[in-house]
């Protein structure tokens, strides 16, 4: 069992239970390209992630907001530049108009650059009288429906790791190279409001924003006298699932000493591999990084506070990041006990929502979809319950594309169920679109703004 006491180790994981582990038919090939991948240099520097979890400790004070977002499975297919541009785009475009609506700095995070493996909830799937194994990710195996797809190959990690250092060039590229102008992001905002069919609910927050860019410019701040208006920090995540693969971009920080899982800044468990005993809570006890943690409806408080105390036995700020995904019908009852036990015990969290996960819906035609409304009402009752309690209702964590995908229902278009086949692109599960993405941020961002406590300049003055 892992505790703070016993000795960690990259590979100390190995010794304890795991979940949703593939079955690779032929381990010395695991082996070899574990080595492999464990030469290769690391994806991103200690140094970011401690800039990451500085940023995050703001935000488990209430002095910043997060939007973490990007695709549920990236996949080697959609390997383009136009994808990552799109994704990009629409959550920096959804950054701004919450950092105005919050009045504070948004941490942007991607489901990006190294999203690729999925948990399931069964390990096989049939179809038409056919079983084969689950897909797992583009990182394990192919989500075509052949036995040959489906067989677990270690190379698809080598593939993994050449595309989230290309991805994660250009986003680095994209965030300081020009593309992140909050003027330009605003004109997209405008834009987007100017199509949408609730153009008028929207306007007001738009033009504000306007007004205030045009203020600053009067005042000399515009993107070619100010470096922040023109450039942004942003950061890549994923769920650290396949251990072999984090544990290969393991690696000493050599300013530290200390360990780093070095294949994004961010790295969180997901909700069926969160077990105080379990192989993925004892890797990650033991890297640095900033860390998430789902937290769905079966949660126990206390079980929540021995996983925080092997976690983060220091308490510090910005290292756990609990991203509640409980469901809209869930989320009043399941949320506050577990916000009690956290805020009773001292333990300082960013809290997130994610108000995908809960709200998962089979339809007629077998596809998955989820709701906008229902999505809307967990994000609403998330915002309820932290006003409640008292505590900081910390950010949004959302499965979204820059594309015009047609895999969620509802939003300005009315999409229905029998839309949903018209462009279903996703690999794994359905993602809000561009437009979806932006109405979202719209409603958060006036949720935001109505219950920010009034602060006055001279309260800012003094602090
Ligand atoms: C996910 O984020 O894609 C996911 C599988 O979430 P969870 O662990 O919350 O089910
Ligand atoms: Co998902």
């Amino acid at each position: 069992m892992p505790t703070t006491n016993a000795q960690w180790t990259p590979d100390s994981w190995r010794a304890c239970p795991i979940r949703q582990v593939p079955a690779y038919p032929d381990q010395s090939k695991l082996e070899a390209m574990e080595a492999k991948i464990g030469r290769y240099p690391p994806l991103v520097f200690a140094g970011e992630a401690r800039r990451l979890k500085a940023q995050l400790a703001l935000a488990a004070e209430g002095k910043a907001f997060v939007l973490q977002g990007g695709d549920c499975a990236e996949s080697f297919s959609e390997f383009t530049a136009n994808a990552f541009r799109d994704t990009f785009r629409v959550l920096l475009q959804m950054a701004v108009v919450l950092t105005f609506g919050a009045s504070l700095p948004v941490v942007k995070m991607g489901r990006m650059a190294g999203q690729f493996a999925k948990p399931r909830s069964s390990d096989n799937e049939t179809q038409g009288g056919v079983t084969l194994p689950s897909y797992r990710g583009d990182i394990v195996n192919g989500p075509e429906f052949t036995a040959e797809a489906r067989i677990p190959d270690p190379q698809r990690m080598e593939f993994g790791y050449f595309q989230s250092a290309s991805t994660l060039n250009l986003l680095r590229a994209f965030a300081s190279g020009g593309y992140a102008d909050l003027h330009e992001v605003h004109r997209w905002n405008l834009e987007f409001v100017e199509r949408s069919p609730l153009a008028e609910r929207y306007r007001d927050l738009a033009g504000r924003i306007d007004e205030t860019l045009n203020f600053m410019a009067a005042c000399g701040m515009t993107s070619a006298t100010t470096r922040d208006m023109r450039e942004t920090d942003f950061y890549i995540s994923h769920e650290a699932l396949l251990l072999p693969y984090e544990q290969a971009l393991t690696r000493i920080d050599s300013t530290t000493g200390e360990w780093y899982g070095c294949s994004a800044h961010f790295l969180w468990i997901g909700d069926r591999t969160r077990q105080l005993e379990g192989a993925h809570v004892e890797f990650l006890r033991g890297v640095k990084n900033p860390l998430g943690m789902k937290v769905g409806p079966t949660q126990e408080p206390d079980d929540l506070l021995r996983i925080l105390d092997v976690l983060n036995p220091e308490n510090e700020p910005g290292r756990i990041t609990l991203i509640s995904r409980m469901g809209a019908d869930k989320v009043e009852a399941r949320l506050p006990p577990l916000v009690r036990a956290v805020e009773k015990a001292g333990r300082k969290v960013v809290w997130l929502c994610d108000p995908m996960h809960g709200n998962t819906i089979s339809t007629g035609n077998k596809l998955k979809t989820r709701n906008f409304d229902a999505i809307l009402a967990e994000v609403r009752g998330f915002f309820d319950v932290h006003a409640a309690e008292g505590s900081w209702a910390g950010g949004v964590h959302v499965e979204m594309t820059g594309q015009d995908v047609t895999e969620c229902t509802g939003g300005a278009h009315k999409l229905t169920e029998a839309n949903l086949t018209e462009r279903y692109e996703t690999f794994c599960d359905p993602r809000l679109n561009a437009e979806q993405s932006l109405e979202l941020a719209f409603l958060v961002a006036r949720e935001l703004k109505e219950r920010r406590v009034p602060v006055s300049p001279m309260a800012v003055a003094a602090q």
